[in-house]
C-alpha cells in the first residue's frame, strides 16, 4: 500500500491517467448519509470514467444522486467508500488540506444558483477564490476569463447589475480562472429562461471544443442533455445506462422510461 501511495504521488499533478487516460474516473463510490435505519444510500457504488475534451451530462430522477455523484467527483463531499481519481491523482484519500489546494487548481465548479458575492465587483468575484486561498489571480487572467464568457469590459460592475445569464457567466469565469481540466456543473440553466440557458450551454461546449476542457454537466432538460457527447442516467444510486450523442427525444425517452 506504501509504494502504491507513493507512486500515485509521484505521478503528482499529470492532467490525465497515466494507464487510462481519463481526466477523471471514479471506481465502486459509496456515499451514505447518517447510520442504522435512518442512513440514506445516496451513492451505490458508481464507476465511471471521463475523458480528456468530453463533454457528458449526468441526469436521472430526483433524488437519485446526481448531486452526491458531482460533489464526490469534484472533490467537494467524501465518498463513504470507493476512490476519485483526476489525472494520474487519487483524491479521495488526501487530507482536506492538500484536497483544498489541488481543487482550486484542477476542477472549477459551476452551481445553479451562481452563488456570486453581491457586494463584490464581477472581477472581485472571480478573484476570490484564489484571494482565499493566497494566490489572486493575475488582473490579465481576470480579463481573459471574462472576454472568454464574452463579459469583457464587466470588471467592475456588481451581479446585481447584470442578468442572470450574465451572472451565470460571471461564475464560469470564476470556475475557469484557474485553467482547470474538468469544470463541473449542478443544472447551470436551471435559474434561467430556455434562450438564455442555450446560450450557456453554447458556451460550456465550446470550451469543450476549443479548449479540449473536459465538462461533467448535471441536467433535466434533455435538451441541455443533447449538448453532451454522452449521457449518464442515474436512479437509486446507480448508473443504470448510458446513451452516446444522444437527441434530445432520445434522452427524453429514456428519462420517462425511469420516471424521471
Ligand atoms: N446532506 C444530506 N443529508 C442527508 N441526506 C442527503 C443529503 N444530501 C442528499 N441526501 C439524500 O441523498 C439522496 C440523493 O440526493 P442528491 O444527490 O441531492 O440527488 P439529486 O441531485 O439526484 O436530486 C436523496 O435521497 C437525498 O435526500
Ligand atoms: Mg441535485
Amino acid at each position: 500500500m506504501e509504494g502504491m501511495n507513493g507512486m500515485t504521488t509521484a505521478a503528482g499533478t499529470a492532467a490525465h491517467d497515466g494507464v487510462t487516460g481519463a481526466a477523471l474516473s471514479a471506481a465502486g463510490l459509496h456515499r451514505e448519509y447518517g447510520r442504522g435505519a435512518a442512513a440514506v444510500r445516496a451513492l451505490r457504488g458508481v464507476s465511471v470514467a471521463f475523458a480528456p475534451g468530453t463533454f457528458t451530462a449526468v441526469m436521472g430522477p430526483s433524488g437519485s444522486g446526481k448531486t452526491t455523484l458531482l460533489h464526490c467527483l469534484a472533490g467537494m463531499d467524501r465518498p463513504t467508500r470507493g476512490t476519485v481519481r483526476w489525472g494520474g491523482t487519487e483524491v479521495s484519500g488526501l487530507p482536506e488540506r492538500r484536497l483544498a489546494e489541488l481543487r482550486r487548481t484542477r476542477v472549477g465548479f459551476v452551481f445553479q444558483a451562481f452563488n456570486l458575492m453581491p457586494a463584490m465587483t464581477v472581477a472581485q468575484n472571480v478573484e476570490l477564490p484564489g484571494r482565499l486561498a493566497g494566490r489572486p489571480p493575475e488582473r490579465a487572467r481576470v480579463g481573459e476569463a471574462l472576454a472568454r464568457v464574452g463579459l469583457a469590459g464587466r470588471e467592475r460592475h456588481r451581479p446585481g447589475q447584470l442578468s442572470g445569464g450574465q451572472q451565470q457567466r460571471v461564475a464560469i469565469a470564476r470556475a475557469l480562472v484557474s485553467r482547470p481540466e474538468v469544470l463541473f456543473a449542478d443544472e447551470p440553466t436551471g435559474a434561467l429562461d430556455r434562450a438564455t440557458g442555450l446560450e450557456i450551454l453554447g458556451l460550456l461546449r465550446a470550451g469543450v471544443d476549443t479548449d479540449g476542457q473536459t465538462c461533467v454537466m448535471v441536467t433535466h432538460d434533455p435538451v441541455a442533455a443533447g449538448y453532451a457527447d454522452r449521457v449518464l442516467l442515474l436512479a437509486d444510486g446507480l448508473l443504470v445506462d448510458e446513451l452516446t450523442r444522444p437527441t434530445a427525444a432520445q434522452v427524453g425517452e429514456r428519462l420517462s422510461r425511469l420516471g424521471g
